[in-house]
């Protein structure tokens, strides 16, 4: 028997070892780590149960039945993360550069399906030179076996993936239908075809970092959703994700004790400027709503007109989706229409509630715009927000202008309950340019038309510029002050709790896509 334990403990231990010392101390030189080292700061300690250590590859072409190595490039198994149950793989950069063959491909698969069985997230560790090129088409169907079960699993389980190294090719396909992408800065890289291929089809000169690098896919493509400074930090970040995730599609995330008391944050008041051009950080509005410092921002440097994250609001996480007065005054455009709708997706799918806190002017004239599709990109907004279920409140705090007031999750469309502050201004457009359109007339007449320009626009914003038009058809449930909107929002949440929408029957909707 004994014999029999240490042949056991020798194939264990040469498994523990990856591609050998040599290749663990050149992923260490490029500030990475190991696949194991990555699951052990990742998950609770001791906590790791790993799947298919033995599993080898199968291939003979090119020599390669004499270069075996224990887990195929990939560790795979499930542990906790705050006492919750993950499924998890790694791709091993030291085996053969954590290419990805049939074998290692099962692997993956079968964390997959038992993930879903077990109804728990998905966390994939990517770093992988794609596709084993000494097994050709065994290989690729491998990457499809994976897709397919990223889409079955959508909607199903969170879906989280960390770019800690190479993901090139085919290989971002998998990650692209997670939920969330989080990459390493300045040692990982995305792209379909690298700068080599580039240079050769449209003579481009760049480099991997500028052209698939953490910066550029979370700034640029919109890509990525988070990137961290190095490894470690990229795995805490995908920890404290978790944090505001439900287990699967069927729960509701975890809660935090909370005892309510007057809830009043005085500072909410001080946030927004009297001059109603002038810019102010939404941001400010949002941690003066929130429980303190529990924001966690999605896309924070993309399309910064509209804020996207997680928060917990009295203890429960909820999804934030704000326009952003500081940048571009807050326009919706193609890309903050994208990011938004994608955002409230997720969050609808996994039963987290939606607050829409709303200043936008309206959307971003131009060609640009119009050439890139904003039609059909705001109505993904539209679309994902018309059909969200889960509990979903707006707060107005200032603008509300045109088609953007119907979009930005108001009453029309399903939202459950809608607040304005007193400042809000709820119309077709801004005084000034409603004036100069149903005035035209009158003003070119004027013996001073810059005078009746002015009067004018004043009667317009007497009549329109406040919330009390749409207060008095109900559009807004209740016009509230600055100081009381934490309180009413944790009210509000509180009163939908059991919320339930019995949908029509179908296949699926159609979102313009
Ligand atoms: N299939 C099989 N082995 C691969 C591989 C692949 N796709 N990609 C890398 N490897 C192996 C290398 O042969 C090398 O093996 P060794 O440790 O025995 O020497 C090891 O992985 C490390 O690769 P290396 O090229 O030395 O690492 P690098 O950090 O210098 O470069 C890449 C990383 C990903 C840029 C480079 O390996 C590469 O271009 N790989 C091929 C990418 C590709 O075209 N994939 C197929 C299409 S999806």
């Amino acid at each position: 028997m004994d014999k029999k334990v240490e042949e056991l403990q020798k194939r264990l231990a040469l498994a523990l070892e990856g591609g050998g010392p040599q290749r663990i101390a050149r992923q260490h030189a490029q500030k990475k780590l190991t696949a194991r080292e990555r699951i052990r700061y990742l998950l609770d300690e001791g906590s790791f149960e790993e799947l298919g250590a033995l599993v080898t590859h199968r291939t003979t072409d090119f020599g390669m039945e004499s270069q075996q190595f224990y887990g195929d490039g990939v560790v795979t198994g499930y542990g906790t993360i705050a006492g919750r149950l993950v499924y998890v793989y790694a791709q091993d950069f030291t085996v053969f550069g954590g290419s990805l063959s049939e074998t290692h491909a099962e692997k993956i698969c079968k964390v997959m399906d038992l993930a879903v069985k077990a109804g728990a997230p998905i966390l994939g560790l990517n770093d992988s030179g794609g596709a084993r090129i000494q097994e050709g088409v065994r290989s690729l169907g491998g990457y499809a076996d994976i897709f397919f079960r990223n889409v079955q699993a959508s909607g199903v389980v969170p879906q989280l993936s960390a770019i800690m190294g190479p993901c090139a090719g085919g290989a971002v396909y998998s990650p692209a239908m997670t939920d969330f992408i989080l990459m390493v800065e300045q040692t990982s890289y995305m792209f379909v075809t690298g700068p080599n291929v580039v240079r050769t089809v449209t003579n481009e000169e760049v480099t991997s970092e500028e052209l698939g690098g953490a910066g550029t896919h979370a700034s640029k493509s919109g890509v990525a959703h988070r990137t961290a400074p190095n490894d470690v930090a990229c795995l805490e970040d995908l920890r404290r994700l978790l944090s505001y995730l439900p287990q699967n599609n069927r729960e509701k995330a975890p809660e935090l004790p909370f005892i309510p008391g007057e809830e009043w944050r005085e500072e909410l008041g001080e946030i927004v400027p009297d001059n109603p051009n002038k810019p102010y950080d939404m941001l400010q509005v949002i941690e003066g709503i929130i429980d303190r410092e529990s924001f966690f921002e999605i896309h924070a440097d993309y399309a910064e007109n509209i804020i996207t994250g997680f928060a917990r609001l009295g203890g429960k996480s909820i999804g934030i989706v704000a326009n952003q007065p500081l940048f571009l005054a807050g326009v919706l455009d193609s890309n903050s229409s994208r990011k938004a709708a994608r955002f409230t997706r997720f969050c609808d799918c996994f039963n987290i509630p939606l607050l829409v806190l709303v200043d936008v002017p309206g959307f971003l004239p131009g060609t640009d715009q119009e050439w890139s599709g904003i039609i059909m990109h705001g109505a993904k907004l539209l679309y994902a927000l018309s059909e969200a279920t889960v509990p979903r409140i707006t707060v107005i705090t200032r603008k509300a202008y045109g088609g953007a007031y119907d979009v930005m999750n108001s009453k029309h469309i399903g939202a459950d309950l809608n607040f304005a502050w007193p400042g809000a201004e709820i119309a077709v457009m801004g005084s000034k340019g409603a004036s100069e359109i149903i005035f035209r007339k009158e003003i070119s007449e004027a013996e001073d038309p810059q005078q009746e320009l002015a009067k004018k626009e004043a009667e317009y914003a007497e009549k329109f510029a406040n919330p009390y038009r749409a207060a008095r058809r109900g559009f807004i449930d209740e016009v509230i002050l600055p100081r009381e909107t934490r309180r009413k929002l944790i009210k509000g949440f509180a009163s939908l709790e059991h919320k339930e929408v019995v949908s029509p029957r179908r296949k699926h909707g159609n979102i313009p896509l």
